[in-house]
């Protein structure tokens, strides 16, 4: 049924629809591609991507990685809480690239349920994620060789299945063919 609201003139005239802002946060572990998707994602739905790494170094003007290096990772932590805080106020559709630790945070968790924005995990093999972080490894201080990174990439899988959505990624999938698989998702995921 379409809304009404009310003219100058007292009657009751018929409006459009009013859109539902929706924001979707990608989330995966590091080389599961969630900027490239989200960027693709966000092309698809006619909003704007953000990528939360991209929010913090702009705000420190340092890149997540020297942050990790130099202050440690809980001063990241709180930095990336404060950057989730901030995106969360935009007022406007939004599809958003989480670091692939900012998941792990009930807080971080919560705040997004509250905001009533949808979780996308992007399930990557870790051979595949792994293919991608080592050529930048320099980049990533937390997945410095392939044994830690491998028993992060463990310890974190029972959290990023609490996302609202599983979207597996292949090497063979494109990232529009991934993009396009969580824009079907979402429509049949109502928030
Ligand atoms: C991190 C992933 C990185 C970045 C930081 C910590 C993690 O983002 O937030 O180095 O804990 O997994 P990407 O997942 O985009 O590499």
């Amino acid at each position: 049924m379409p809304e009404t609201e009310s003219a100058p003139d007292g009657a009751l005239r018929a409006s459009a629809p009013r859109s539902i802002m929706r924001k979707i946060f990608i989330t995966g572990f590091m080389g599961s591609g969630k900027s490239t998707v989200a960027r693709a994602l966000a092309q698809l739905r006619h909003c704007a991507m953000v990528d939360l790494d991209e929010v913090i170094a702009a705000a420190e003007g340092r890149s997540a990685g020297t942050i990790i290096e130099v202050d440690g990772e809980p001063r990241f932590r709180e930095l990336e809480r404060q950057a989730l805080l901030q995106v969360l106020k935009t007022e406007e559709d939004l599809v958003v690239a989480l670091g692939g630790g900012a998941w792990m945070s009930e807080t971080n968790r919560q705040v997004i349920k509250d905001h009533n924005a949808t979780s996308v995990w992007l399930d990557a093999p870790f051979e595949l994620c792994w293919k991608r972080i080592e050529p930048l490894v320099g980049q990533r201080p937390l997945a410095r060789n392939k044994p830690t990174a491998l028993k992060l990439f463990s310890e974190r899988t029972s959290c990023y299945e609490r996302a609202d959505l599983r979207v597996s990624v292949t090497e063979q999938k494109s990232v529009e063919e991934i993009a396009a698989e969580i824009d079907q998702a979402l429509t049949a995921h109502p928030n």
